[in-house]
């Protein structure tokens, strides 16, 4: 995956050329991601993914000005896909090498929609890995306010869709059986509600699991259980990023990463915050895993004047530059599921 963007104008915002986003189908098989096949399917798919991208861009290769590449956080070995060969490229073309935080992308993404918005904002990034708040008072700059303490949102989902007997990627189905369900049939705790800005999924999963298990007619349940799992999980969300606007005074909500891509988190959003802040949020294709975002992201680094060297390496568990780090978490349950 790979983006070409041409800087609009004279050094204006970025233009996203083309975006080639690869088919997850080697993942629905197995019900999620198997790191093997993860790193197998990079290596195959890189060099035709690069060439199909210029191609739908119109641009030649002598256009690109840098390759940028994540390097993490991640499975490593998908990583070490991409890093490797971004530097392959770079280097036999003489171009430069940035190296970009997987998740810093994802708090880029709405700019690309959006070439007006700008900090100071406050990030929700949740995703399939990571469910975070950050106050970011200026591009690159970031300040930690909160994290969940054991299962990220999105895990959350794909683990309540694989209960339901649902496919993976669990969010969109989810999103897509909650329409029909009764609000009112299952109501799920609120996990960690009256305390501060961090988040917990596990015990919440655990209720689901509960549920399914005391249902005697799943077929039935399943809208309902999936309806008052999405609206647990989305009031947390909303709730603890409520509470962090309030707290920073920040007048923007940048809502990012994979659950981003659902409606009803985006409609909850402008609703409950309504008043309070304004909810930015980038359409679902730059929300899910994508290189465009990165590509922004980069673009954003060597404006600044950074380049990654040959030494740029793959990191599983890549801070956010820049971000002191996370504290300690005194609580790390060991998933049931
Ligand atoms: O950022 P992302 O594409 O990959 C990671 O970095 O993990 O996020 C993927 C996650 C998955 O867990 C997926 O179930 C979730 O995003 N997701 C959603 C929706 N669409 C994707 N979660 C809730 N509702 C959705 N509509
Ligand atoms: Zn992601």
């Amino acid at each position: 995956m790979l983006v070409a963007g041409r800087a609009g104008g004279s050094g204006g915002a970025p233009e996203l050329a083309s975006l080639v986003i690869l088919s997850q189908d080697v993942h629905k098989v197995f019900g999620g991601v198997v790191p093997e096949l993860a790193s197998r399917a990079h290596l195959q798919a890189l060099p035709a993914v690069v060439d199909r991208t210029l191609a739908e861009a119109g641009l030649p290769w002598s256009a690109v000005d840098a390759v940028a590449v994540t390097a993490g956080p991640g499975l490593v070995g998908a990583l070490l896909v991409g890093v490797v060969y971004a530097k392959a490229l770079a280097y036999a073309g003489g171009r430069a090498l940035i190296g970009v935080n997987h998740l810093e992308g994802h708090i880029f993404a709405p700019a690309l929609d959006d070439p007006e918005l700008a900090p100071p904002f406050v990030a929700l990034i949740a995703s399939g890995g990571h469910t975070m708040l950050l106050d970011v008072p200026a591009w690159g700059s970031y300040r930690f306010l909160g994290a969940t303490r054991d299962d990220a949102a999105g895990e959350a989902f794909d683990k309540v869709a694989t209960l339901l007997q649902l496919g993976y990627p669990g969010g969109p189905a989810i999103e897509r059986l909650a329409r029909e369900g009764d609000p009112e049939r299952f109501t799920f705790p609120r996990p960690l509600k009256d305390a501060g800005l961090d988040f917990s999924f596990s015990g919440l999963k655990t209720a689901v699991l509960h549920a399914v298990r005391a249902s005697t007619d799943l077929e039935r349940d399943r809208p309902h259980l999936a309806r008052g799992f999405q609206d647990a999980a989305l009031d947390v969300l909303v709730l603890k990023l409520e509470r962090a606007l309030r707290a920073t005074g920040r007048p923007v909500a940048v809502l990012c990463g994979g659950v981003a891509c659902s409606k009803a988190l985006a409609a909850l959003a402008a609703v409950r915050l309504k008043g309070l802040a304004r909810v930015a949020v980038a359409s679902p294709r730059l929300n899910a895993d994508n290189a465009a975002m990165i590509a922004r992201a980069g673009w954003f680094h060597l404006q600044q004047g950074e380049r990654s060297d040959w030494t740029l390496d793959a990191r599983a568990d890549l801070p956010i530059p820049g971000l002191e780090p996370t504290p300690p978490h005194p609580y790390v349950p060991t998933s049931p599921l």
